[in-house]
């Protein structure tokens, strides 16, 4: 088996709202052969909403982008898989949905996203975003700690 790599995942405000597909996008999760190593609910507050996304502060989306991401509890995730980087981000499919349609239509964006902002879903872009965002939303959580004792155990 491959080493597992961690992931940074969230659920966003519009589909936490919803039930039934939020069911559905846990099923895509396991299906897809991501396991879950911690998961949380919490509502965005403005100053963590602000620093989860200051790479945009300059954008012209980044107010919308904010207000919408604080307007309600998303679900946090860190999830494993061998490539999950790379896999979740396939998995969520293009941020931009338009794109969705041609490029990915059975991908999470591709079912539930609604718009460039309301796109059902956010994944890390790299190991260094991996332990910016964890390190925001699960403190107390030692990513070089898992890689060395828990990485092993789920072989
Ligand atoms: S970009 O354009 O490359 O900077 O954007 P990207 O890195 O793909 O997306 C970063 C987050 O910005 C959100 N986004 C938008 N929100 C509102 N309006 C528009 N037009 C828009 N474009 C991008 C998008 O939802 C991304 O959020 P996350 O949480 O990372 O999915």
């Amino acid at each position: 088996m491959r080493p597992l790599q961690l992931t940074f995942a969230i659920i966003k405000p519009h589909v936490v709202k919803q039930p039934l597909v939020l069911e559905t996008i846990r099923d895509m999760i396991l299906t897809s052969n991501f396991k879950v190593v911690k998961t949380r609910r919490h509502a965005f507050t403005l100053k963590e909403a602000e620093l989860f996304y200051e790479e945009h502060r300059n954008k012209f989306f980044y107010n919308r982008l904010v207000t919408f991401m604080t307007s309600g509890p998303s679900d946090f995730y860190i999830l494993a898989r061998d490539d999950a980087i790379k896999e979740w981000r396939k998995l969520m499919g293009p941020t931009k949905v338009f794109k969705t349609q041609f490029e990915a239509p059975d991908s999470i964006r591709g079912q539930f996203g609604l718009s460039d902002t309301r796109n059902a879903t956010h994944g890390s872009d790299s190991p260094e975003s991996v332990r910016k965002e964890v390190g925001l939303f699960f403190p107390h959580f030692d990513i070089e700690n898992w890689y060395q004792e828990e990485e092993p155990k789920f072989r």
